[in-house]
């Protein structure tokens, strides 16, 4: 099988490849990456010899026919993914969020490849922290910031191209993800990284915000199950029952750490901050039989520690220009 994979220098692109590369020798993957300020080189470096990377725009209309014309397969991770700099700069979500996915969907409709599109639970807004409620494939979509909207419009694109045009398009929709080779921008890696270097973590407002912590691996094993026996044209909701706020992730983080409970900085929370997520991933356990493997957040925790100690030179060069970054705005 020739796959085509976008973003696959960013955090869960990368992990994909890797994954693909270590349990599928019969996929040949070609990586389209624009290496953004979240695409690295060096997080495809141990199976750089096992692929092809080409350094591109998924707005790229030739190249991207091109591309796509060589492949049997597209899995689209490539985004903007970041609500933080889609308040400072909506602009680029735009063009990379939906132009990029609308370039995308127009070359797998005319070469009929089959496409799979990576999206996020944030297109369904937020939950009550008190609703038992998680999201469904049938919960309104109803996004809070520029990144997701965006999001939520790609979504639809592939939706309408899916009904209209008959596309052989999967959509799946995850929670909050974590493990290594995550920008030091996001939440998780961002408070390691200040752990490392003997800065207290910091907070948005009261930390009272839940996201559904999910380990990458799992994300991307769900995703294979999705290419293997999901359904054309269907929605599948990708989580793993781990929902935690923001200060509990903190203090376990503290306590890998051995630092005090209390040693940690509110700074200024995010404008329109999404309360809650929670997803119902029953679809995807009981049609698709998927499982996740990092029940133990704690422990996939601790082993993401290890990997941001061990891999230094990864993180460092974007360590200062992140800080200055979130400074300015009082985070
Ligand atoms: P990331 O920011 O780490 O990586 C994004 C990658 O896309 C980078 O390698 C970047 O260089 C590349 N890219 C950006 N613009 C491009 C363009 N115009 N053309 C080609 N490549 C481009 O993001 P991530 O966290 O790995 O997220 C990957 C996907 O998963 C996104 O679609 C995101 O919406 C979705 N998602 C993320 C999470 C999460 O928790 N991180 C959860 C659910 C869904
Ligand atoms: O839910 C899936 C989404 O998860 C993905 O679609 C996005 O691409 C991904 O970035 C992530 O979005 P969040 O906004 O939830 O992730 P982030 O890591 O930015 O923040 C997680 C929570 O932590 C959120 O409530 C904001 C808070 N936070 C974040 C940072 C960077 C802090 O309290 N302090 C911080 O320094």
């Amino acid at each position: 099988m020739r796959l085509l994979v976008t973003g696959g220098a960013g955090f869960i692109g990368s992990n994909f490849v890797h994954q693909t590369v270590r349990e599928r020798p019969d996929v040949r993957v070609t990586v389209l990456d624009a290496l953004t300020y979240a695409g690295d080189r060096t997080s495809l470096a141990p199976v750089a010899d096992a692929i092809t990377l080409v350094e591109g725009s998924i707005t790229d209309a030739p190249l991207v026919d091109r591309l796509v014309g060589e492949s049997d397969l597209v899995v689209h991770f490539a985004a903007e993914s970041h609500n933080d700099n889609s308040l400072n700069d909506p602009s680029p979500f735009v063009q990379t969020n939906v132009v990029g996915t609308f370039t995308l969907l127009e070359a797998v409709r005319k070469h009929g490849t089959r496409f799979h599109h990576i999206s996020t639970d944030e297109v369904y807004g937020d939950l009550e922290l008190d609703d038992p409620a998680k999201f469904t494939a049938s919960t309104p979509y109803n996004p809070s910031s520029p990144y997701s909207s965006t999001k939520a419009g790609s979504d639809l694109l592939v939706r309408a191209w899916a009904r209209s045009f008959g596309v052989q398009a999967t959509i799946s929709n995850c929670s909050n993800n974590y493990g290594p080779y995550q920008h030091i921008e996001k939440f998780i890696p961002r408070q390691i990284t200040n752990l490392i270097d003997g800065v207290r973590p910091k907070l948005y407002g009261a930390g009272l915000n839940v996201r559904d912590w999910i380990h990458v691996e799992d994300h991307n094993a769900a995703v294979w199950s999705i290419i293997d026996k999901g359904r054309p044209g269907e929605t599948y909701l990708i989580g793993a029952d781990g929902e935690k706020n923001n200060l509990e992730v903190v203090r376990t983080l503290l306590e890998i750490f051995g630092r005090d409970a209390a040693d940690f900085d509110h700074v200024t929370d995010r404008p329109g901050h999404d309360l809650r997520y929670a997803i119902d991933a029953s679809t995807l356990r009981d049609e698709l039989g998927w499982t996740p493997r990092y029940t133990d957040f704690r422990d996939g925790l601790e082993a993401t520690v290890a990997w941001y100690r061990e891999n230094e030179a990864w993180w460092r060069p974007a360590k200062a220009a992140t800080e200055a970054k979130y400074a300015a705005v009082g985070q």
